[in-house]
């Protein structure tokens, strides 16, 4: 792991060496200490916090300010990793000038360095202001959940030719790497030995270039419904239920606050 802080020329070596790239989402000051701390490479602020945060059934009520918001506090606790700042639903869909304001914004109010994305060739015009304003941005491509009503629900993505099409016009349009969501193992394969820039991949097998979850899935923190791409590495939800009951316990039945935690006593 590189001891110095994680650039876009960072992550395009490490493609090249073929060294696998890691990314996790983050949505607070405490979290985001812990997740850079493990050594990850890319901090997503995602607007997946519409889902796990504020406890909304889609991404799509989500605010720039909301975005702002989240990621400022985010980067404060990063030291090594890139922080990504997710743009919202309709952030950068009804004009090219107000993404790339939308965009500015996060590197203007925030300590984020890149930006990402959700779409295809539908969006390369877009990628290509924002980078050419000199924002790094991040595509996002195959199931993008801000088209969930557009697609139908949350499903995988199969569509080979379209796929290969839409990575390789985000690349050329200028974006620094590409997250792969819901696609067949052997579809993100291919697209990940066509391109140039890193893949990502949630739901797209081992053989991109990297990996990213949701941090609240994978935690554990996250009682509701997880798609079957998530691996939940621990059961912080059920801990803090432990501490929760302990403590509502110990107070009705006078046992805290003890000696040691009172004064005078
Ligand atoms: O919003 C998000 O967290 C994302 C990741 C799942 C890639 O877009």
């Amino acid at each position: 792991m590189a001891a110095q802080k994680v650039t876009v020329t960072v992550l395009s070596e490490m493609k090249a060496k073929g060294e696998k790239i890691t990314e996790l989402t983050a949505y607070d000051y405490p979290f985001a200490r812990m997740v850079d701390e493990s050594g990850i490479d890319i901090i997503l602020v995602g607007d997946s916090l519409g889902n796990v945060i504020q406890g909304e059934s889609s991404t799509l009520p989500v605010t720039m300010d909301q975005m702002i918001y989240h990621t400022r506090i985010v980067a404060r606790g990063v030291k090594r990793a890139m922080v990504v700042g997710d743009m919202p639903f309709m952030s950068y869909q009804a004009s090219t000038a107000e993404a790339v304001r939308n965009a500015g914004r996060f590197l203007k109010e925030t300590a984020a360095s890149a930006v990402k994305l959700e779409g295809g060739a539908a969006v390369a015009e877009t990628i290509a202001a924002i980078a050419a304003a000199g924002i790094p941005v991040q595509a996002h491509i195959g199931l993008t959940p801000q088209s969930v009503h557009a697609m139908g629900g949350y499903k995988v993505q199969r569509q080979e030719e379209r796929l290969l099409k839409d990575a390789r016009i985000v690349q050329d349009a200028g974006a620094f790497s590409v997250v792969l969501e819901g696609i067949p193992a052997p579809i993100a394969k291919k697209i990940t030995e066509k391109l140039s820039i890193p893949t990502i991949g949630i739901g797209a097998g081992v053989d991109c270039d990297g990996q990213v979850l949701v941090l609240h899935d994978m935690l554990g923190l996250n009682e509701g419904h997880v798609p079957k791409f998530v691996k939940k590495y621990g059961n912080l939800a059920g801990e803090a239920r432990k501490c929760l009951e302990a403590y509502v316990k110990e107070v009705r039945e006078k046992k805290f606050p003890g000696k040691e935690h009172s004064f005078g006593l």
